[in-house]
């Protein structure tokens, strides 16, 4: 498969491009959550423009042997996310809307816990038949950059980074 190189100059910018778009829609976060990952990085640089409290979850398609597992797993939670959520405004950040089946189950399982609204901010999205979906009632989806099915190489996957940089 092609390969894409992204610096983290890059998607600090995508980042800062992201915010103003989230801003100019008027939507204002009551919590930024973060999939990881991929998406702790991205969403610390986003809370450079959107300051709010960084909320974790973690969640595996693939077990400890690396096999695809037959839907998303939860590994990580929010502590008391009935109490948390409930009413809240939440930015939902990842790296990359791949194939949608993790950002998806996300967003289905974020919605059990009644938040007031949820938008969704990806650095890249790759234009592809989805095998997950986005909620119809999550409105607001923002993606830094729309892209061909190619493998993104991200720098924090870099061994070398400054191979990397020349890459990119
Ligand atoms: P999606 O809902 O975000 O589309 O997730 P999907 O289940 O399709 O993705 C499975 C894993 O593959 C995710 O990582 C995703 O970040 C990663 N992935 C998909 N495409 C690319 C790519 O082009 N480059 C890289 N580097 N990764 C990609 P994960 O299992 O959540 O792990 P993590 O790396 O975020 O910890
Ligand atoms: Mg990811």
């Amino acid at each position: 498969m092609e390969k894409y190189y992204v610096s983290y100059n890059r998607i600090h910018s995508t980042m800062k491009d992201l915010a103003e778009q989230v801003k100019a829609s008027g939507f204002e976060p009551d919590y930024i959550v973060a999939i990881g990952t991929g998406g702790f990085i991205p969403a610390r640089m986003l809370k450079t423009n959107i300051n709010r409290p960084i909320l974790t979850v973690g969640i595996a398609y693939y077990d400890l042997n690396d096999n695809l597992m037959d839907h998303p797993h939860i590994i990580q939670w929010i502590d008391d996310a009935d109490a948390k959520l409930k009413g809240k405004k939440l930015l939902l950040v990842d790296e990359v809307d791949d194939s949608r089946a993790t950002i998806g189950y996300c967003l289905e399982t974020l919605l059990t816990h009644n938040p007031e609204e949820i938008a969704v901010v990806v650095v890249h999205n790759k234009d592809k038949e989805k095998r997950g979906a986005i909620p119809p009632q999550v409105k607001r989806y923002f993606a830094g950059e729309t892209m061909e099915d190619k493998w993104i190489c991200y720098p924090w996957d870099a061994d070398d980074i400054l191979e990397h940089d020349k890459n990119c």
